[in-house]
């Protein structure tokens, strides 16, 4: 039987990676091409295009410009939360990105230099990040929803000259203070920021401390705009921190060259997508897939990206998607399962959809977490498009596994992302690394190297990259998920091998909330498990047992671990339950039984662990869920 493109394009991709992705990267600008396609000096860090230079903000705006996109919008920014929708044309946003650069240079922000971007979902915060690229300087974006605490450690890490952020965001109906957050994050950071830059949004005004903090329009206003900066294509383009297993999160490097080549590669492989579409990514400038759908990979590919300041549900209505769609003409739009789950619930019918002309929408993909059939199937009933899942991770910044519609679309498997896609060699591995058959469960490891645009190695932290990563199967890349092939290669990713969870498709450490909950005086000993939950997905719920000789009420002692989760996490991480229990189920040699008690929580069965030390435990464990409405039979 004839292979099909999807096929022939993987192969390729397998036989000849060097002549695959140097086919790709002809799609780029290059300031000056590249010495290797791949360079496997230093291994195991492996890097694509050494010796080539570029720019990605160049590649992004100022190529459509000089190729006759001037005049189509490049971005639109839709805010329901201000009640302002703002295009921008290609030549406009190059402009507005040429001045903040300049502003960045006049700061004394130079090539390599780090900068934070803490700002909700705003035009400037796209450009913020744009303007770094454009002067090859390392942005790190912060997502609004951490608390002082997690923004304390990225400075920390990531030491920026400069922080870039706004007096507030805005939640559906409240607003949200930045300020305070950051002057927080400075206080407990040992490493200090040059300058802080303000933008200030009429909601809320910040004030602003004198020789530090500058505000947006002073530090815009009258800056020559700056042209760009051609880069190795192995310089870091940004650093996004993510969840590892402990309170220490990750600080994931890209850079440059793969980046773009990737990227670009997949906005038409993947998600079918031309120059000249619209293109909506309906997250957060704060994840990877902010970053790489909503700013890089559609502007590099000449589309037009929306920004959106709202939710999927409440700003106003479960019709916000649907409302976007048909007043911009959105062609794709890429969302995560909970943001249907939570329509689907207050919009069963799909009436708000009946409402609007969604002739122009072609595709939908989700990804973030895994999503379940009933939400697929409903998307894919109401929407009558099809419904593409696709899994991937901050680390690889783009899909690992898709149904990759630009190369001809496969039957759809519902609780599956499909196939490997093209440069991703996948494996299914057992703990002594051996491959496993199709349909048993194992550790999922992606063969070494990892296709352009993947992570080059963690920032300042080769080593960590090493342990995270590399060591556990050798010769392959732990992405931290297991689960299973089918007979047809289709992949089931079925759940994180590690402390992740996943909550309304952000990614969250259990381990570090267990830090929060362990530092609490009166705590001896606690536990988090990541619990189903209807909308979100998964939820976070934390036992504690106190330290003997405790005798404050527990419902005190469980809010206060509660604030204590949103005041040093933040409010993202959507811990709102702390149960004071007598002891936590453990085995014999004293690993806590996680699993035991999410499964109880969950109101699935579970067998008796033989090696538990105290079965009774599990029973008390099961009541204190009860009385909060968990561990009921399905
Ligand atoms: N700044 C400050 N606070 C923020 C924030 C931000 N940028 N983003 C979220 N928060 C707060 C929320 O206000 C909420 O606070 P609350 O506990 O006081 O209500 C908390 O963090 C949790 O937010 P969120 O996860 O957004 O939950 P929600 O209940 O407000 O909304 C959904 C639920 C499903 C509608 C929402 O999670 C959603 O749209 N998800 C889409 C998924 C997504 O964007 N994933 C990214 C990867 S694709
Ligand atoms: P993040 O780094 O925040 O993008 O989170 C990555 C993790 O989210 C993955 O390692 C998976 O655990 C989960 N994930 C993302 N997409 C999917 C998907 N389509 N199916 C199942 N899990 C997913």
């Amino acid at each position: 039987m004839a292979k099909s493109v999807y096929e022939e394009a993987y192969a390729r991709s397998m036989q000849d990676p060097q002549g695959f992705w140097a086919a790709a990267a002809e799609d780029i600008h290059w300031d000056k091409r590249w010495d290797r396609v791949f360079d496997d000096a230093r291994k195991p860090f492996y890097r694509w295009f050494a010796g080539g230079v570029l720019n990605t903000c160049y590649n992004a705006l100022d190529l459509h410009v000089d190729r006759g996109r001037g005049k189509q919008r490049a971005l639109v920014y839709d805010s329901p939360v201000t009640g302002t929708v703002k295009a921008f044309t290609y030549r406009e946003l190059r402009d507005e990105v040429a001045r903040i650069a300049g502003a960045l240079r006049r700061q004394g922000v130079q090539k390599g230099d780090r900068v934070i971007i803490y700002m909700p979902m705003v035009p400037e915060a796209v450009m913020a990040m744009l303007a770094c690229a454009r002067i090859g300087a390392v942005h790190s974006v912060v997502f609004g929803g951490f608390a002082s605490n997690e923004l304390a450690k990225r400075i920390d890490d990531a030491k920026p000259r400069l922080i870039l952020s706004a007096s507030c965001g805005i939640e559906v109906n409240r607003t949200v203070p930045y300020k305070p957050l950051l002057d927080g994050a400075i206080e407990l950071s040992a490493h200090k920021p040059e300058r802080c830059v303000i933008l200030q949004r009429p909601q809320e005004t910040a004030t602003l401390l004198k020789g530090r903090d500058l505000d947006w329009g002073d530090f815009v206003g009258g800056a020559p705009p700056a042209d760009c900066v051609p880069v190795a294509a192995t310089d870091p383009l940004y650093i996004l921190y993510t969840s590892g297993t402990t309170g220490i999160p990750k600080g994931v490097v890209r850079d440059h060259g793969g980046h773009a080549v990737a990227l670009k590669w997949s906005m038409g492989a993947i998600y079918g997508v031309g120059a000249g579409e619209t293109y909506w990514a309906a997250s957060d400038i704060g994840w990877v897939v902010g970053h790489s759908y909503i700013v890089y990979a559609p502007l590099l590919k000449g589309c037009t990206t929306i920004l959106y300041e709202g939710k999927p549900v409440g700003t106003p209505d479960p019709g916000a998607f649907w409302r976007l769609i048909a007043q911009h003409g959105v062609n794709v739009l890429f969302t995560a399962p909970t943001a249907f789950r939570a329509i689907k619930k207050e919009d069963p019918q799909g009436a708000h959809m009946a409402k609007h002309d969604l002739a122009c929408f072609r595709t939908l993909f989700l990804a973030g977490e895994r999503c379940d059939p009933d939400t697929l199937h409903w998307a894919e009933d109401k929407l009558g498009v099809p419904v593409i899942d696709h899994w991937w991770q901050t680390e690889t910044g783009w899909p690992i596994a898709a149904n990759c519609v630009g190369l001809g679309t496969l039957p759809v498997k519902a609780g599956s992302p499909t196939k490997a896609v093209p440069g991703y060699r996948v494996r299914v591995l057992s703990e002594d690394n051996q491959e496993l058959p199709a349909g048993q469960i194992g550790s999922i490891a992606i063969a070494l190297p990892l296709p352009p645009g993947c992570l080059p190695t963690l920032w300042n932290n080769d080593a960590g990259y090493e342990t995270s990563y590399l060591t556990k199967h050798p010769g392959h890349y732990l992405t931290g998920d297991a689960g299973y092939q089918d007979d047809d290669g289709y992949l089931y990713i079925m759940s994180r091998v590690d402390d992740i969870i996943n909550v309304a498709g952000h990614r969250l450490s259990t381990g570090a909330m267990e830090e929060v909950l362990a530092a609490h005086p009166d705590v001896a000993e606690c536990a988090v498990v990541g619990v189903a939950d209807e909308i979100k997905g998964e939820v976070p719920v934390g036992f504690v047992v106190t330290k003997a000789g405790v005798e404050r009420p527990e419902a005190e002692i469980a809010r206060e671990l509660v604030d204590k989760v949103r005041a040093l996490i933040g409010p993202v991480a959507a811990f709102k339950l702390a149960l004071v229990v007598k002891r936590l189920p453990k085995t014999r040699s004293g690993k806590i039984l996680r699993g035991t008690m999410k499964r109880i929580a969950e109101g699935q069965e579970y067998t008796l662990p033989a090696t538990i030390d105290d079965p009774a435990i599990l029973g008390e464990i099961r009541d204190a869920l009860q009385q909060k409405g968990y561990a009921k039979k399905g």
